[in-house]
């Protein structure tokens, strides 16, 4: 069995000495850890979280990057400078960023070409509103914004990861039944074959309230591989949960 990914979503969370709190409590916490864990932080962050995660039991992520190599584009990080602080993960296409950065697919795909291109292992983000589910419109909605990566992607699709977020589970408490995430995944994993002999390789993880309460069930799911945790991971021990659920 592959391993699980348990990705932490900081968000615009933190200060200097909430991160090393944080983060030595989940070293304390953790000792060998039979999954695979990452912090994706804010970018202002990453340096001391390079330093802080020089052991090597959690990897580095950052939560967005630019679809540029360098040049005139005032506030935005490329691939190559990520790179210089250990970053191993990138998010792309977050729907935080696709609604209040007006991110298209078009512009998600790109930047996962840069960040494939720059050798950081891109997380995906699809999801849909609650409008759309309510209207139908969840299959067509994740297979469309999975569609543009993948067209732009080519045979390296199989070294991204995927991430389930449901627009209305996320930071509100509601999480997606994991029969209702499950059959979601189902159609990314099958979208994935359809694109590239490797899709097993391809972890799809499910984002959108998961906690200590709902991961088990969640991550007992055949295509559900890992999660990408929002408000959980700011607390030590809801995030030790979680991993441990994935750790089993
Ligand atoms: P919450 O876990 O706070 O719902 O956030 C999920 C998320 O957006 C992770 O990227």
């Amino acid at each position: 069995m592959k391993k699980k990914l348990i990705a932490a979503n900081w968000k615009m969370n933190g200060s200097l000495q909430a991160n090393e709190a944080l983060t030595r409590g989940l070293i304390a916490g953790l000792g060998a850890p039979t999954c695979e864990v990452a912090l994706c932080v804010p970018a202002v962050y990453l340096a001391q979280m390079q330093d802080l995660l020089s052991d090597g039991t959690m990897s580095l992520g950052a939560q967005d990057i630019s679809e540029h190599e360098a040049g005139a584009y005032t506030g935005e990080i490329s691939t190559t400078m990520l790179r210089e602080f250990g970053v191993r993960y990138v998010i792309v296409g977050h729907s935080e960023r696709r609604q209040y950065h007006a991110e298209s697919d078009a512009l998600v795909a790109r930047k996962v070409q840069r960040a494939l291109a720059g050798g950081i292992t891109p997380i995906v983000c699809v999801g849909e509103t609650l409008a759309q589910r309510e209207a139908g419109q969840t299959v067509e909605v994740v297979k469309r914004q999975l569609a543009a990566v993948i067209h732009a992607n080519g045979h390296c699709i199989s070294e991204i990861v995927v991430a389930y977020e449901p627009v209305w589970a996320i930071g509100t408490g509601k999480t997606a039944s994991a029969e209702q995430a499950q059959q979601v995944h189902a159609v990314l994993r099958l979208q994935l074959q359809a694109a590239t002999a490797h899709a097993e390789r391809v972890p799809i993880v499910y984002g959108g309230s998961m906690n200590a309460a709902n991961a088990a069930e969640l991550l007992a799911q055949a295509d559900i591989d890992g999660g990408l945790v929002g408000g959980a991971s700011l607390k030590v021990q809801d995030f030790l949960s979680i991993v441990s659920c994935a750790a089993q």
